[in-house]
């Protein structure tokens, strides 16, 4: 019925009313300063009655149990956080037809179950929904069909029943994620050079602990998943780590040297979560050879090379910025391999990307590890972990609430955290 209703609409702001999207980053479609009134401002452009507004703005708050977050700024969400707004605007807008781009990719297990419900309330509804996604599990039993575009053309259009019972190589050979039992592959080797030690690590922002690590070792040469849900406190630990927020504090101790926070930078690497806000150069090529110290010839063989393990090579000429969001992400990750720094920190370095590039990540991080890199991934992705760290560090509200090895109860208490995706 309402597909039918679009066939006689030209013009894209008489869409408005029947089309509600999310986009693959929450930040491009925000149009206000504050939490609540970018939830309701989609309900008040098409001028609904004040009445309605609020009572659909409470339903969203409730349903994804946004009320810590009502009265901050967006600037001072979270990735997380901000996905979560982006999806709450959507929600309040109630649309015949919702088209989702990813928009879990930065979303914690607790906040995608609460989307799992939420889609399912539209369904019963008879809401159209269509979701462009590489994290797969979330939608089984809710998705009714499923479009595999390769190349920009539909290749394959099936029922869902049929597409889960595909078996899992399938998945894997048309570069898709399926869903296992969390089982970390990567077991620690000979590391015995020594920890890392963090001492002190603290940051306030008007009154409140945004961070507070009174101590911290890490194995050297680890690979260290920093996991816990959104607002814990990830991206901000990583930024202090590298000595980026000049009123956090703390002291790193390295190779029996301490540095201070401005002392970092020279030390640590970080590829960040919005890479969009790290990538300048002209060209992707052009990126790649930023950190590289060497005689010019060989600087280009050099980049060429790590965009080649990186799947990069044939848009070595294109802008950065003409990239899809999971090509840009990997040209990031080009440049912290070229930077030669001792310790470098991924945020969510997989969000956005299939089955085929999450490996490609994970075995650039395996090999950063090989040369003695200690390197810190902050992710939502049980895939990647299991890939490649051997060490993690889970935080909950600010603090580090438990770290250390895949022995076997660490193993069960993320694989629990992770349970049903
Ligand atoms: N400038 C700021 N002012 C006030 N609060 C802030 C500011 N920056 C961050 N915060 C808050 O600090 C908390 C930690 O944010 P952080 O970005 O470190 O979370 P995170 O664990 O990386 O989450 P995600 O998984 O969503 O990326 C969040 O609740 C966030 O709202
Ligand atoms: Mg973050």
């Amino acid at each position: 019925m309402v597909l039918s209703v679009l066939t006689d609409i030209s013009a894209l702001y008489e869409l408005a009313p029947y089309v509600g999207s999310v986009f693959q980053h929450p930040k491009s479609q925000f149009y206000t300063l504050l939490t609540d009134t970018e939830i309701v401002f989609a309900c008040e452009n098409l001028g609904l009655d004040r009445g309605d507004i609020l009572s659909r703005f409470e339903k969203t708050v409730t349903a994804l149990h946004l009320e810590k977050l009502l009265g901050k700024s967006l600037f001072a969400l979270s990735g997380g956080e901000k996905q979560k707004i982006a999806c709450a605007s959507v929600c309040a807008l109630m649309p015949d037809i919702f088209v989702l781009d990813e928009p879990t990719s930065n979303l914690d297990i607790g906040t995608i179950r609460d989307m799992q419900a939420i889609l399912m309330d539209w369904k019963r509804q008879g809401k159209t929904i269509i979701i462009a996604e590489h994290r797969l599990a979330w939608l089984c039993g809710i998705a009714d069909r499923v479009l595999y575009f390769q190349a920009g053309e539909i290749a394959l259009d099936i029922a869902a029943e049929r597409f889960w019972a595909l078996p899992v190589d399938e998945f894997h050979r048309m570069g898709l994620r399926t869903f296992c039992e969390f089982s970390p592959a990567a077991k620690l080797g000979q590391i015995d050079s020594g920890n890392l030690e963090l001492f002190g690590f603290r940051y306030e922002q008007k009154n409140e602990i945004i961070l507070d690590i009174p101590q911290l070792s890490i194995p050297k040469g680890a690979i260290v998943a920093v996991l816990g849900n959104n607002g814990a406190g990830k991206t901000t630990f990583a930024r202090s780590l590298c000595g980026l927020i000049k009123k956090a504090k703390g002291t790193l101790c390295f190779d029996g040297k301490e540095y201070a926070p401005e002392q970092r930078m020279g030390l640590c690497y970080m590829v960040m979560q919005d890479v969009n806000h790290q990538l300048f150069s002209e060209s992707v090529l052009d990126e790649a050879m930023l950190g590289i110290k060497a005689l010019p010839e060989s600087r280009e063989a050099m980049a060429e090379q790590v965009l080649s393990d990186l799947d990069l090579l044939d848009c070595k000429d294109a802008h950065p910025m003409s990239l899809s969001g999971g090509q840009r992400q990997r040209v990031a990750i080009a440049g912290a391999i070229t930077s030669h720094k001792e310790i470098i920190v991924f945020d969510e370095p997989t969000s956005g990307l299939d089955y085929r590039h999450m490996q490609e990540v994970a075995s650039s991080i395996r090999k950063l590890s090989d040369m003695g890199k200690t390197q810190f991934v902050i992710t939502h992705d049980p895939d990647l972990v299991a890939a490649c760290c051997n060490y993690f560090v889970f935080m909950e509200a600010g603090k580090v609430v438990c770290s250390g090895y895949w022995n076997e109860t660490n193993q069960k208490y993320i694989a629990d955290y992770f349970s049903g995706l």
